[in-house]
């Protein structure tokens, strides 16, 4: 059994996401999704569109992930490979560079980064979709 384990918000589930999901479960037997708690995202400046219950029950609803689990600080990588047994850490290619995975993984598991798919995030749909202001109408 061959365990994936990747991190994200999910939020305002979309196309490049479900490729993401797809692919990590394609790498392995077993998909955890870690993820990002409201809390976690607030002291990121972050704060998503569906909260933490109704994220997670949406990724769960995907037949390509078989564990939600929470990520509640940058910290918890290390502990979470170990815990659940993970044999491979994937993320988007957006995260290649980022001393958080690459340090905190070194010697505990693979690593893989995948493309994202062009052309679609959260935040586009967010901005795309913000109605103006009373005083831009
Ligand atoms: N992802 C992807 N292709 C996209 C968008 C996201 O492969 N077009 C991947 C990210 O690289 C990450 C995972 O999906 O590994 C979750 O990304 P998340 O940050 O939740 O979604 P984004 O759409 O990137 O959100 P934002 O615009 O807020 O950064």
């Amino acid at each position: 059994m061959r365990r994936v384990l990747t991190y994200g918000t999910f939020d305002l589930l979309h196309y490049g996401h479900i490729e993401l999901l797809r692919r990590a479960r394609a790498l392995g037997d077993y998909l955890i999704v870690a993820l990002s708690t409201d809390e976690f995202n607030a002291g990121k400046g972050k704060s998503a569109y569906h909260n933490f219950e109704v994220r997670r029950k949406m990724l769960e609803a995907i037949r390509y992930v078989d564990l939600v689990i929470p990520e509640l600080n940058w910290e918890q990588k290390a502990d979470d490979v170990r815990r659940y047994e993970v044999d491979v850490v994937v993320m988007g290619s957006d995260w290649q560079a980022d001393e958080r995975f690459t340090a905190a993984l070194q010697g505990l598991c693979e690593l893989t980064f995948l493309p994202r798919t062009p052309g679609v995030s959260t935040s586009e749909i967010k901005s795309r979709l913000k109605l103006p202001e009373p005083d831009e109408v």
